[in-house]
């Protein structure tokens, strides 16, 4: 679904619009699903020492991961609308990411996917700074972003800067942006074209890019950073 110039002024105008298509669209066919399923596989092994507090879903849109979470925040109000109707047990509230409606030092965790392609690097600091000030010591904040090398071997091709999937980084640029954090754990995501691989071999090639996510991890696509509040 493209980017209408008209009316998608933020990227959360944008995701207001289309929100009831949102996980059909990205997640609803083989491709979107090897992604979510990594994406969860890599979420729940990284949860599962309990954190000592709330968890929080960080631009949680329609709830995709929000049964992992207590508390779920997004700026799109149609996307809280889905998440709130699938996922009753979290609360969920209309907030932006770089200002966290929640006190200092009370979450155990927070996780965001796929909303750090869509920050400009000055909003990014800012998330982590609300990140810092919001969690325990020790706790576990997840996010995901593009992987810079990658971006350099195969830039995209858009002229909306800092759009959909437009900005990349790099660990160790994370790492410096994430004041008051080390690192965790790091992981690759999608270093094979697995939407061109004909169906019958996807399985197969989701094995192989496993291993080359694991071997070759500042190639892949997606870089899966855990960081540790200090
Ligand atoms: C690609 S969706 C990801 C949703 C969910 N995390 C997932 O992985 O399925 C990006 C989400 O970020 C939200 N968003 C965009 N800018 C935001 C901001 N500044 N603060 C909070 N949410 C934002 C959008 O409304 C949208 O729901």
């Amino acid at each position: 679904m493209s980017v209408d110039r008209t009316t998608d002024h933020t990227p959360a105008d944008y995701y207001e619009r289309i929100a009831a298509a949102y996980r059909e669209d990205r997640f609803g066919n083989s491709y979107g699903r090897f992604i979510d399923a990594a994406e969860r596989r890599w979420l729940e092994a990284c949860l599962t020492r309990r954190p000592d507090g709330p968890v929080l879903d960080l631009a949680c849109g329609d709830g995709r991961f929000s049964d992992r979470a207590d508390l779920g925040i997004d700026l799109a109000a149609g996307m809280l609308r889905i998440a709130r109707d699938a996922q009753p047990g979290t609360t969920f509230a209309r907030a932006d990411a770089t200002a966290w409606p929640l006190a200092d030092g009370t979450l155990g965790a927070a996780f965001c996917f796929h909303l750090a392609m869509h920050l400009h690097d000055a909003q990014l600091r800012t998330l982590f700074a609300e990140a810092a000030r919001c969690l325990k010591p020790g706790g576990l904040l997840l996010i995901d972003v593009p992987g810079r090398l990658r971006r350099r071997l195969r830039p995209h091709r858009s002229d909306i800067a800092h759009w959909h999937g437009h900005s990349a980084h790099d660990v160790a640029e994370i790492l410096a942006m994430a004041q008051g954090f080390t690192l965790d754990c790091a992981d690759g995501l999608l270093m094979l074209p697995l939407h061109r691989v004909p169906t019958r071999w996807r399985p197969l090639c989701a094995s192989l890019d496993r291993l080359l996510c694991r071997l070759l991890r500042p190639l892949a696509s997606y870089q899966l950073i855990a960081l540790r509040r200090s």
